[in-house]
């Protein structure tokens, strides 16, 4: 039997991307977010999916329009949600990763399959993502959508981590195709650290940040704000905070120097933003300065941005690596994966590659002091993974995955689903492991 591509489908906080197995990049790259009449009065955050085991009942496999009223269908999702903001209310079905609207997230689903893939998902396996330590019962949810809603050909839910650790084997820098490594996924909402061993998530030893895409926004946002930046129009200013972060930012080896360069050589570092005022076109133009540097050091110096949260990134992975099984550290050092839009800026993996080593270097040292020299470790190898695919690193990784041929050997069927229920979602095999 001939096999239609399989749907890959990475739904994020801040965006979702969406596409086919086997292409390099995704087809749609959507804010995700639903815009409907309702104003979202569907629930805030309980699931509606019906708690009855109704894949029981065969009717409840029935298409999506007699499901539901034709007013339903008043819907958009993604730009174009964004686009009728004034008339339409806006939700957010992803918070922190985890999807938290689940009817939304149904409907998002559905324009997703039918208004932009263009496709008839009985024809199709879905390769879906999940973030860390989700939930049992969410896999369930996102199956009895999947098999009941749409009635998929097959369905793999996979940990966005391990995606990205595969998306690593495009870059120079791997020799190998291995699953074991950690993870620095920083995407618009959270960024976590994730150790992985041989495609399993070490779930006690994952740690997450509170800083990401969004917070960077609005500290870029403040900076402009306090230094009188007063030509950016109100409604713009987040799109401009965020424009700016994306076209100019970068990390810099030492912010000391980093200013002393813009004091001595300013007309080679501040840049100029030019802008179009969203309601009433004139342009106008916006400084850009120490912003460029000092939005991503609050990875490295989270104290600039707040007093609440202070550890540095560095040493996050430094302690997620400590508290993984002593066997598998060096492989977690040596294939340190960056993955999401926010490890995008210029020279971050280099800066974190230093930090860490640094941190590694200096506990070796301490133990030869403290052995009285009797104890020699070797170096520790650490490798931070940059690479082309990094900003789509989830989806990209599903892509690869669902585009060899034993993806579907490792979906869960609609038989399989018709016969055992939701509850055959809970476990997903791991890659690699189907002999
Ligand atoms: N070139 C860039 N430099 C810096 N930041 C960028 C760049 N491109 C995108 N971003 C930021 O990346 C964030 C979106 O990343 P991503 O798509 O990985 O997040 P997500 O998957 O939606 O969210 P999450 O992983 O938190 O659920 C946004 O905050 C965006 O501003
Ligand atoms: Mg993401």
């Amino acid at each position: 039997m001939s096999r239609l591509a399989p749907v890959v489908i990475d739904n994020g906080t801040g965006f979702t991307k969406m596409g086919f197995a086997g292409n390099n990049d995704p087809s749609f790259i959507q804010p995700t977010v639903i815009a409907t009449r309702d104003g979202g009065s569907s629930g805030s955050g309980a699931p509606s999916v019906p708690s009855k085991p109704s894949f029981l009942n065969s009717s409840a496999s029935s298409n999506l329009a007699s499901k539901r009223g034709i007013e339903d269908l008043d819907f958009y999702i993604g730009d174009e949600a964004v686009a009728n903001s004034k008339t339409y209310a806006l939700n957010y079905p992803i918070r922190h990763g985890q999807i938290d609207n689940w009817d939304h997230m149904e409907r998002y689903w559905e324009q997703s399959i039918f208004k932009y893939l263009r496709c008839e998902p009985e024809d199709h396996s879905f390769l879906l993502t999940e973030p860390p330590l989700n939930p049992p019962e969410n896999r369930e949810n996102t199956a009895e959508i999947m098999f009941e809603s749409f009635n998929v050909q097959g369905l793999y839910i996979a940990v966005q981590a391990v995606l990205a650790l595969a998306a690593s084997w495009t870059s120079s820098k791997v020799s190998e195709q291995t699953l074991t490594g950690t993870v620095i996924d920083s995407g618009d909402g959270v960024t976590h650290v994730i150790p992985v061993a041989e495609g399993y998530v070490i779930g006690s030893s994952i740690k997450s940040v509170p800083i990401a895409g969004r917070d960077l926004t609005s500290f870029v946002q403040n900076l402009l704000r306090e230094r009188g930046e007063n030509m950016i129009p109100a409604e713009d200013s987040l799109t401009v905070a965020q424009r700016i972060k994306e076209q100019y930012s970068y990390v810099c080896p030492d912010i000391v120097k980093e200013f002393k360069k813009y004091d001595q050589e300013g007309d080679k570092y501040f840049k100029k933003y030019e802008g179009v005022h969203s309601v009433t076109g004139k342009p106008y133009s916006v400084d850009v300065g120490f912003e460029r540097f000092l939005a991503p050091e609050i990875f490295f110096n989270p104290e600039i941005a707040s007093s609440d949260y202070l550890t540095p990134l560095p040493e996050v992975v430094d302690t997620v690596v400590q508290t993984s099984p002593i066997d598998v550290r060096r492989g977690l050092y040596k294939n340190i994966v960056l993955s999401g839009g926010s490890t995008m800026f210029e020279n971050f993996g280099k800066r974190l590659q230093r930090d860490i080593k640094r941190i590694a270097d200096t506990r070796i040292k301490r133990s030869e002091v403290l052995s009285g020299g009797k104890m020699h470790a070797t170096p520790m190898e650490v490798n931070v993974i940059s690479h082309k695919k990094q900003r789509y690193a989830v989806w990209f990784g599903g892509s690869l995955l669902a585009s060899t041929g034993d993806f579907h050997s490792y979906c869960h069927t609609k038989a399989e689903y018709d016969e055992v229920g939701p509850s055959i979602a809970r476990h997903n095999r791991v890659f690699g492991t189907v002999g």
